[in-house]
Protein backbone atom coordinates (compact mmCIF):
# COMPACT_ATOMS: atom_id res chain seq x y z
CA UNK A 1 0.00 0.00 0.00
CA UNK A 2 1.61 3.19 -1.03
CA UNK A 3 1.48 5.85 1.63
CA UNK A 4 1.68 9.76 1.33
CA UNK A 5 3.99 10.26 4.78
CA UNK A 6 7.60 9.04 3.45
CA UNK A 7 8.52 8.19 7.42
CA UNK A 8 6.24 5.16 7.26
CA UNK A 9 6.40 2.47 8.40
CA UNK A 10 7.38 4.24 12.10
CA UNK A 11 10.78 2.85 13.13
CA UNK A 12 11.72 1.88 16.70
CA UNK A 13 15.46 1.80 16.72
CA UNK A 14 17.45 0.07 19.51
CA UNK A 15 21.18 1.41 20.43
CA UNK A 16 23.74 0.61 23.35
CA UNK A 17 27.32 0.16 22.30
CA UNK A 18 27.52 -2.16 25.55
CA UNK A 19 26.52 -6.19 24.84
CA UNK A 20 24.41 -7.67 26.87
CA UNK A 21 22.55 -5.21 27.99
CA UNK A 22 18.86 -6.86 26.28
CA UNK A 23 19.13 -4.86 22.93
CA UNK A 24 17.66 -7.89 21.02
CA UNK A 25 15.57 -8.91 23.63
CA UNK A 26 13.71 -5.47 23.94
CA UNK A 27 13.88 -6.17 20.20
CA UNK A 28 12.29 -9.36 19.09
CA UNK A 29 9.87 -9.13 22.23
CA UNK A 30 8.55 -6.02 20.99
CA UNK A 31 7.88 -7.50 17.46
CA UNK A 32 5.87 -10.58 19.29
CA UNK A 33 3.66 -7.67 21.23
CA UNK A 34 2.74 -6.04 18.29
CA UNK A 35 2.07 -9.05 16.33
CA UNK A 36 0.01 -9.85 18.88
CA UNK A 37 -1.61 -6.72 17.90
CA UNK A 38 -2.38 -7.54 14.75
CA UNK A 39 0.14 -5.13 13.46
CA UNK A 40 2.91 -6.17 10.54
CA UNK A 41 6.14 -6.18 12.40
CA UNK A 42 9.50 -6.38 10.93
CA UNK A 43 12.81 -7.03 13.27
CA UNK A 44 16.00 -5.37 11.03
CA UNK A 45 19.01 -6.75 12.22
CA UNK A 46 22.09 -4.38 11.80
CA UNK A 47 24.25 -7.14 13.91
CA UNK A 48 26.31 -9.25 11.69
CA UNK A 49 26.14 -12.31 14.64
CA UNK A 50 22.46 -12.60 13.25
CA UNK A 51 20.85 -12.99 16.85
CA UNK A 52 17.42 -11.80 15.46
CA UNK A 53 17.23 -14.25 12.27
CA UNK A 54 18.54 -16.98 14.58
CA UNK A 55 15.90 -16.20 17.21
CA UNK A 56 13.29 -15.96 13.88
CA UNK A 57 14.56 -19.59 12.73
CA UNK A 58 13.14 -21.00 16.15
CA UNK A 59 9.83 -19.73 16.15
CA UNK A 60 7.01 -21.85 15.69
CA UNK A 61 4.51 -21.37 12.49
CA UNK A 62 1.71 -21.61 14.88
CA UNK A 63 2.38 -18.30 16.31
CA UNK A 64 1.34 -14.78 15.03
CA UNK A 65 4.46 -14.14 12.41
CA UNK A 66 7.29 -11.91 12.53
CA UNK A 67 9.57 -10.82 9.83
CA UNK A 68 13.33 -10.59 9.91
CA UNK A 69 15.73 -8.46 7.33
CA UNK A 70 19.52 -8.84 7.63
CA UNK A 71 19.95 -5.47 7.55
CA UNK A 72 24.00 -6.51 8.63
CA UNK A 73 24.39 -8.92 5.27
CA UNK A 74 26.78 -7.19 2.59
CA UNK A 75 24.78 -7.40 -1.07
CA UNK A 76 25.21 -9.84 -2.62
CA UNK A 77 26.52 -9.74 -6.19
CA UNK A 78 23.92 -8.47 -8.79
CA UNK A 79 21.88 -7.73 -5.57
CA UNK A 80 21.28 -3.90 -4.79
CA UNK A 81 21.32 -2.98 -0.86
CA UNK A 82 17.75 -1.46 -1.52
CA UNK A 83 16.39 -4.94 -2.47
CA UNK A 84 18.18 -6.53 0.25
CA UNK A 85 16.77 -4.51 2.44
CA UNK A 86 13.13 -4.08 1.07
CA UNK A 87 10.17 -4.57 3.59
CA UNK A 88 7.74 -7.27 3.38
CA UNK A 89 4.73 -6.08 2.31
CA UNK A 90 2.36 -4.19 4.66
CA UNK A 91 4.89 -3.61 7.57
CA UNK A 92 3.45 -1.57 10.12
CA UNK A 93 6.35 -1.17 12.58
CA UNK A 94 9.78 -1.55 11.73
CA UNK A 95 11.94 -2.96 14.67
CA UNK A 96 15.76 -1.93 14.50
CA UNK A 97 18.62 -4.18 16.43
CA UNK A 98 22.26 -3.04 16.55
CA UNK A 99 24.85 -3.93 17.30
CA UNK A 100 27.30 -3.73 20.13
CA UNK A 101 30.18 -0.91 19.32
CA UNK A 102 27.79 0.67 16.11
CA UNK A 103 29.98 4.47 15.51
CA UNK A 104 28.47 7.44 16.94
CA UNK A 105 27.81 8.77 13.11
CA UNK A 106 26.05 5.34 12.14
CA UNK A 107 23.80 5.72 15.04
CA UNK A 108 23.26 9.43 14.50
CA UNK A 109 22.36 8.51 10.75
CA UNK A 110 20.31 5.48 11.92
CA UNK A 111 18.48 7.93 14.26
CA UNK A 112 17.83 10.24 11.97
CA UNK A 113 14.77 7.88 10.48
CA UNK A 114 13.52 6.80 13.76
CA UNK A 115 10.53 7.83 15.37
CA UNK A 116 11.96 6.53 18.74
CA UNK A 117 15.31 5.52 20.19
CA UNK A 118 15.44 3.11 22.86
CA UNK A 119 18.12 2.38 25.01
CA UNK A 120 18.18 -0.37 27.23
CA UNK A 121 20.47 -0.27 30.28
CA UNK A 122 21.44 -2.78 32.96
CA UNK A 123 22.03 -1.45 36.78
CA UNK A 124 25.42 -2.28 36.95
CA UNK A 125 28.48 0.39 37.79
CA UNK A 126 29.96 -0.64 34.71
CA UNK A 127 27.02 -0.62 32.47
CA UNK A 128 25.85 2.93 33.51
CA UNK A 129 28.90 4.45 33.75
CA UNK A 130 29.22 3.34 29.96
CA UNK A 131 25.69 4.58 29.36
CA UNK A 132 26.27 7.82 30.95
CA UNK A 133 29.06 8.90 28.62
CA UNK A 134 27.08 6.96 25.92
CA UNK A 135 23.62 8.88 26.69
CA UNK A 136 25.79 11.95 26.59
CA UNK A 137 27.05 11.68 23.11
CA UNK A 138 23.64 10.36 21.45
CA UNK A 139 21.52 13.52 22.83
CA UNK A 140 24.38 15.39 21.81
CA UNK A 141 24.42 13.77 18.43
CA UNK A 142 20.09 14.54 18.69
CA UNK A 143 20.83 18.17 19.05
CA UNK A 144 23.20 18.64 16.56
CA UNK A 145 21.30 17.01 13.81
CA UNK A 146 17.99 18.54 15.09
CA UNK A 147 16.55 15.15 14.79
CA UNK A 148 12.78 14.30 15.98
CA UNK A 149 12.62 11.31 17.38
CA UNK A 150 12.72 11.13 21.38
CA UNK A 151 15.50 9.18 23.46
CA UNK A 152 13.76 6.80 26.42
CA UNK A 153 16.02 4.35 28.62
CA UNK A 154 14.51 1.00 29.22
CA UNK A 155 16.10 -0.22 32.70
CA UNK A 156 16.85 -4.26 32.07
CA UNK A 157 17.23 -7.14 34.37
CA UNK A 158 16.60 -4.97 37.27
CA UNK A 159 16.08 -6.21 40.99
CA UNK A 160 14.13 -3.74 42.57
CA UNK A 161 14.43 -2.01 45.62
CA UNK A 162 18.66 -2.72 45.23
CA UNK A 163 21.43 0.24 45.76
CA UNK A 164 21.99 -0.63 42.14
CA UNK A 165 18.34 0.32 41.14
CA UNK A 166 18.26 3.73 42.88
CA UNK A 167 21.44 5.12 41.61
CA UNK A 168 20.10 3.86 38.01
CA UNK A 169 16.77 6.39 38.77
CA UNK A 170 19.15 9.11 40.26
CA UNK A 171 21.38 8.83 36.90
CA UNK A 172 18.90 9.30 34.84
CA UNK A 173 17.51 12.38 36.68
CA UNK A 174 20.53 13.93 36.14
CA UNK A 175 20.92 13.32 32.21
CA UNK A 176 17.00 14.17 31.99
CA UNK A 177 16.46 11.29 29.89
CA UNK A 178 12.97 9.30 30.55
CA UNK A 179 12.83 5.89 31.73
CA UNK A 180 10.37 4.26 30.65
CA UNK A 181 9.95 1.08 31.40
CA UNK A 182 11.36 -1.41 33.66
CA UNK A 183 12.24 -5.27 33.48
CA UNK A 184 12.91 -7.79 35.86
CA UNK A 185 16.05 -9.75 35.67
CA UNK A 186 14.17 -13.28 34.99
CA UNK A 187 15.14 -16.84 33.72
CA UNK A 188 11.99 -16.57 31.82
CA UNK A 189 13.80 -13.92 29.22
CA UNK A 190 16.29 -16.67 28.28
CA UNK A 191 13.21 -19.12 27.77
CA UNK A 192 11.75 -16.95 25.70
CA UNK A 193 14.97 -16.21 23.14
CA UNK A 194 15.58 -19.98 23.17
CA UNK A 195 12.11 -21.08 22.05
CA UNK A 196 11.68 -18.03 19.55
CA UNK A 197 9.08 -16.78 21.36
CA UNK A 198 8.51 -13.37 23.70
CA UNK A 199 7.82 -13.55 27.40
CA UNK A 200 4.42 -13.18 27.24
CA UNK A 201 3.95 -15.92 25.00
CA UNK A 202 4.95 -17.61 28.05
CA UNK A 203 2.44 -17.22 30.38
CA UNK A 204 2.99 -18.24 33.70
CA UNK A 205 5.60 -16.39 36.21
CA UNK A 206 6.57 -14.12 32.74
CA UNK A 207 3.00 -12.51 33.17
CA UNK A 208 3.99 -10.16 36.01
CA UNK A 209 6.24 -8.29 33.07
CA UNK A 210 3.05 -7.56 31.20
CA UNK A 211 2.20 -4.25 32.36
CA UNK A 212 5.50 -2.84 31.73
CA UNK A 213 5.36 -3.94 27.97
CA UNK A 214 2.20 -2.67 27.90
CA UNK A 215 3.55 1.30 29.38
CA UNK A 216 6.34 0.86 27.10
CA UNK A 217 4.13 0.25 23.95
CA UNK A 218 1.32 2.55 24.95
CA UNK A 219 5.12 5.03 25.21
CA UNK A 220 6.42 4.13 21.67
CA UNK A 221 2.34 4.77 19.94
CA UNK A 222 1.89 7.96 21.76
CA UNK A 223 5.09 9.23 19.75
CA UNK A 224 4.53 7.46 16.80
CA UNK A 225 0.74 9.52 17.01
CA UNK A 226 2.50 12.89 17.77
CA UNK A 227 4.55 12.35 14.73
CA UNK A 228 1.81 11.72 12.87
CA UNK A 229 3.21 8.73 10.97
CA UNK A 230 0.30 6.37 11.52
CA UNK A 231 -0.78 7.35 8.48
CA UNK A 232 -2.10 3.64 7.50
CA UNK A 233 -6.05 3.78 8.14
CA UNK A 234 -7.03 0.44 6.88
CA UNK A 235 -4.91 -1.47 9.44
CA UNK A 236 -4.46 1.16 12.28
CA UNK A 237 -8.43 1.26 13.63
CA UNK A 238 -9.11 -0.77 17.09
CA UNK A 239 -6.93 -3.17 16.67
CA UNK A 240 -3.83 -0.99 16.83
CA UNK A 241 -4.83 0.72 20.16
CA UNK A 242 -2.87 0.16 22.75
CA UNK A 243 -4.53 -1.77 26.10
CA UNK A 244 -3.66 -1.00 29.32
CA UNK A 245 -3.61 -4.49 30.20
CA UNK A 246 -3.04 -6.47 27.35
CA UNK A 247 -4.57 -9.54 26.13
CA UNK A 248 -3.00 -12.45 27.54
CA UNK A 249 -0.45 -13.65 24.74
CA UNK A 250 -0.28 -17.20 25.65
CA UNK A 251 -1.49 -19.84 23.52
CA UNK A 252 1.92 -22.21 24.15
CA UNK A 253 2.67 -23.65 27.65
CA UNK A 254 5.31 -22.56 29.23
CA UNK A 255 8.50 -25.09 28.91
N1 LIG B 1 15.36 -9.14 31.71
C1 LIG B 1 16.20 -10.18 31.55
N2 LIG B 1 16.27 -11.16 32.49
C2 LIG B 1 17.14 -12.19 32.33
N3 LIG B 1 17.95 -12.36 31.27
C3 LIG B 1 17.93 -11.41 30.31
C4 LIG B 1 17.06 -10.28 30.38
N4 LIG B 1 17.26 -9.51 29.28
C5 LIG B 1 18.21 -10.14 28.55
N5 LIG B 1 18.62 -11.27 29.16
C6 LIG B 1 19.64 -12.21 28.69
O1 LIG B 1 20.88 -11.50 28.66
C7 LIG B 1 21.65 -11.91 27.54
C8 LIG B 1 22.01 -10.70 26.68
O2 LIG B 1 20.81 -10.13 26.16
P1 LIG B 1 20.73 -9.63 24.65
O3 LIG B 1 19.34 -9.20 24.41
O4 LIG B 1 21.29 -10.64 23.72
O5 LIG B 1 21.71 -8.36 24.70
P2 LIG B 1 22.35 -7.52 23.51
O6 LIG B 1 21.53 -7.75 22.27
O7 LIG B 1 22.32 -6.09 23.99
O8 LIG B 1 23.76 -8.01 23.36
C9 LIG B 1 20.82 -12.95 26.81
O9 LIG B 1 21.24 -14.23 27.22
C10 LIG B 1 19.40 -12.67 27.29
O10 LIG B 1 18.59 -13.83 27.25
MG1 LIG C 1 22.05 -8.41 20.29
Amino acid sequence: MAHANDNYPPRVLIVNPKGGCGKTTLATNLATIYAHRGLVATLFDHDPQGSSREWLARRSSRLPPVNVVEAHQQPREGMTRSFQLRLPIDTERIIEDTPAGLEPTRIGDLMRRSSVVLVPVLPSSIDMRAAAVFLTALVKIHEQRQLRAPIAVIANRVRKNTLMFKKLMKFLDDAHVPLVATFHDMQVYVHATDMGQGVLELGGRAAREAGQWSILVRWIEQQIAAQGEDTDTHRTGEEVQVRDQPAPLSNTSPP
